[in-house]
C-alpha cells in the first residue's frame, strides 16, 4: 500500500463502494460493532490455528505471517470493543471458537477470501450506516479496520504465490491500526501514519 499525503478516510477514498450483491446483515451501529467484534474474533482464532498448522507444515515465513494477522485482528477488536463500551459500559467480548488449520495453501485462500468479504462489504456497509447514524467514533474504527483487511488479504495472496519461493522477510505489524507490512522497507504506516520503529516484528 502506497503512502499518500493524507491519512485515508472513507471521505477522501474512492474504494469503500459496496459490492452489489451483499451479503452483510446490517443493523444500528451498535449491532454493527458487535457482529465486527464477532467476526474479528472469529479470525483471529482462526489464523491462530493456521499459523500452528503452518509451522507444523513447514511454512515458516507464512506461520509468523499468520500471527501477525491473528493479533491484527486482536488490535480491531480492541478498537471496536471500546466503541461498544462507551455507550455500553458491562458489554463483554466474546470466547473465541475453536478454530483449526488445514492445508496452508487453503488456509491462504480463505483467509484472503474472508479478508476480501471484510473490505468490500462488511466494513463498507457499517461504514455507510455509521454516517448515516452520524457517528465518527465507529466510522473511525470501521475505517481503520476496513483499509487494513485490504492489506492482509494482499499479504495472504502473496504468501500463496510464493509459498514454494519464500525469502526471509519479516512482517511487521502497526500496533495502532492493524496494517502489516511485509520487509522493513517503509518509513511509517499509510493507514495511520504510526512510525516504523512503533511496530512489532514477527
Ligand atoms: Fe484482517
Ligand atoms: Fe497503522
Amino acid at each position: 500500500m502506497n503512502l499518500r499525503d493524507v491519512i485515508p478516510t472513507a471521505e477522501n477514498s474512492t474504494n469503500f463502494n459496496v459490492v452489489p450483491e451483499s451479503i452483510t446483515e446490517v443493523g444500528t451501529t451498535l449491532d454493527n460493532l458487535k457482529a465486527a467484534v464477532m467476526g474479528e474474533t472469529g479470525a483471529s482464532a482462526k489464523y491462530a490455528a493456521c499459523a500452528l498448522a503452518a509451522k507444523a507444515q513447514g511454512y515458516d515465513q507464512i506461520a509468523r505471517l499468520f500471527e501477525a494477522t491473528s493479533a491484527a485482528e486482536q488490535i480491531h477488536i480492541g478498537l471496536e470493543a471500546g466503541v461498544i463500551q462507551s455507550v455500553e459500559p458491562d458489554y463483554e467480548r466474546p470466547a473465541a471458537p475453536d478454530a483449526e488449520g488445514i492445508a496452508t495453501d487453503l488456509n491462504l485462500i480463505a483467509g484472503a477470501l474472508g479478508e476480501i468479504y471484510e473490505t468490500s462489504d462488511m466494513y463498507p456497509s457499517f461504514i455507510k450506516v455509521a454516517q448515516e447514524e452520524g457517528d465518527k467514533k465507529a466510522e473511525f474504527v470501521f475505517t481503520r479496520a476496513k483499509l487494513a483487511e485490504a492489506v492482509h488479504a494482499e499479504l495472504y495472496m502473496d504468501a500463496y504465490n510464493n509459498i514454494d519461493c519464500p525469502d526471509n522477510d519479516a512482517y511487521y505489524l502497526c500496533p495502532i491500526c492493524g496494517y502489516i507490512h511485509k520487509g522493513d522497507d517503509f518509513e511509517k504506516c499509510p493507514i495511520c501514519f504510526t512510525p516504523a520503529d512503533k511496530f512489532r516484528k514477527f
